[in-house]
């Protein structure tokens, strides 16, 4: 069998991703709440510019975006089915728009311009390790001074080794995702067991420490679903 990437089950599945978020397994009622809080805060609205890294369909950042709208909005992502619908999610938005089909990574790495807020969702935990730090290091560069870094993501215990939790978080997904049909249920963990290589939170704040950011907070946390602002 061919091993599937990191984004296959968003580029075959993406309905299997929705279906998960309908039911809030991921708390993203309560973690985007506190992300458009942010947006409110940082974002004077028409006069800052967001990237958005592994957008997705945008489907739960729009309705921040649509209260602090930006005056620059670009959504990267690898699945093209999920920016066809984010197309959709952001219409009306009064912001310059655009959605581009490209590797995360190499999209931060290769921007020209300086971004007052770079926002990723439940992305960043497919990298390596080494991607992470050139992640970190690619986003101090391309933010504004005073820039944040909003991540939302899944985040490791200290001392939690990955096997260690992989178990615990197919576990709870298997123990507490119980709408989710069985058959997809199984593929959702796989894609976990497969791809997800979620750093502890100091290993976060050192890599981000290094790159040049001076402040690190979490926002909120739900098990091990985290938002952390990163400030330079
Ligand atoms: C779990 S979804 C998150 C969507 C949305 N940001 C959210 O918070 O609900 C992860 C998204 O990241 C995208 N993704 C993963 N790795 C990527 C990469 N290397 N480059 C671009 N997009 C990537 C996937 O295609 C998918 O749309």
């Amino acid at each position: 069998m061919i091993p599937s990437e990191p984004t296959s089950i968003f580029k075959d599945s993406w309905s299997l991703y929705d279906l998960i978020t309908k039911f809030n397994y991921m708390f993203h009622e309560e973690i985007y709440t506190e992300v458009g809080n942010l947006l409110r805060l940082k974002g004077e609205p028409g006069r800052y510019c967001l990237l958005d890294l592994g957008c997705g369909n945008a489907r739960y950042l729009a309705p921040c975006l649509k209260q602090a709208p930006p005056l620059v909005y670009e959504g990267v992502d690898l699945s093209e089915a999920a920016l066809s619908e984010a197309r959709e999610y952001l219409a009306g938005l009064p912001s310059e728009i655009t959605l581009t089909h490209q590797d995360m990574l190499a999209a931060i790495e290769s921007t020209s311009r300086t971004w007052d807020v770079v926002f990723t969702g439940f992305a960043i935990h497919h990298m390596t390790s080494d991607e992470k730090t050139r992640f970190f290091a690619a986003a101090a560069r391309c933010l504004a001074q005073g820039g944040w870094l909003i991540m939302v993501d899944v985040v490791r215990e200290e001392n939690q080794s990955r096997e260690d939790y992989l178990d615990y978080y197919l576990k709870f997904m298997r123990d507490h995702w119980t709408g989710v049909p069985r058959d997809q249920l199984e593929e959702a963990c796989a894609h976990v067991r497969d791809h997800d290589y979620p750093e502890s939170l100091s290993t976060l704040r050192a890599m981000a420490t290094e790159a040049g950011f001076n402040s690190v907070r979490i926002v909120i946390r739900k098990a091990q679903h985290h938002v952390i602002l990163f400030s330079r």
